[in-house]
């Protein structure tokens, strides 16, 4: 069994807001008996070196930190501080933890939104899972089926049937884990459970929770306590989510 915790856009921008609520979830995490942490994009806020910095000094537990690129970050500065790479390509990477696979997906489209997986990163992905010998747990910033927010699904990820076609050869993939809708949100997608994270920074207001027609002015709950989901990956590959709230 292993315990994964996801959080996911921390948005750091060098304000204090931001920073006292990725501190607040990071302090609650260092004090959970977890296996690791995935942070699933949308590191910092404009993709800045110095945002970087402050990612890299904060995002730390003694358990392994996991983290992918979201639209709001940037390639070449999150390879530079976080990787120690040069460069602007697509940030895919595989890790292994615990007997567990992490096929961590760059969906970003440099200077977008939305998102889609390039024609590097699906080949990329399919090679991982064709030779993998572990349960894989895929992970990407941009939601791949529709959440039923006008707002966020106008920005998810465009090449969703792509994906699907290679999830669907695979085996051995247990869960797809996300980030940008900043909500906590549940579904399936290629036949697997679709999991997105709560936002670190602000939560998005749903269509039905309010009268107020909303806009990306008016659409982030910035009150909302930052939230942390769970993921409980048994040795038979069924995975079980719980939600929390980091207490201050
Ligand atoms: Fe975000
Ligand atoms: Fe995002």
């Amino acid at each position: 069994m292993m315990i994964i915790a996801h959080i996911s856009d921390t948005h750091l921008d060098g304000s204090e807001r931001a920073l006292a609520r990725a501190r607040r979830v990071m302090r609650y995490l260092r004090g959970c008996a977890i296996d690791l942490i995935l942070v699933s994009g949308d590191l910092a806020d404009h993709g800045e070196i110095s945002e970087y910095e402050q990612v890299k000094a904060e995002l730390v537990a003694d358990v392994p930190v996991l983290m992918l690129p979201g639209n709001h970050d940037k390639r070449s500065a999150y390879r530079s501080v976080l990787l120690g790479t040069d460069g602007d390509a697509p940030i895919n990477q595989l890790h292994r933890v615990g007997g567990v696979l992490f096929a961590l997906c760059d969906s970003t489209i440099p200077g977008r939104d939305d998102g889609a997986l390039a024609p590097e990163t699906l080949e990329w992905l399919r090679g991982v899972l064709a030779e993998a010998d572990a349960p894989v747990v895929v992970g990407l910033h941009h939601h791949p089926i529709r959440l039923h927010n006008p707002l966020v699904d106008g920005i998810g990820l465009g090449n969703a049937d792509e994906f699907a076609a290679i999830l669907q050869r695979a085996q051995g993939v247990v869960a797809v884990l996300c980030g940008h809708a900043h909500a906590a949100a549940a579904g399936s997608f290629a036949g697997r459970p679709l999991l997105a994270a709560p936002g670190v920074v602000s939560t998005t207001r749903l269509p039905w929770t309010t009268t107020d027609a909303l806009t990306w002015a008016n659409t982030a709950d910035l009150t909302d306590p930052p939230g942390v989901m769970f993921h409980v990956l048994d040795d038979d590959g069924t995975l079980t989510t719980h939600v929390r709230t980091a207490p201050e």
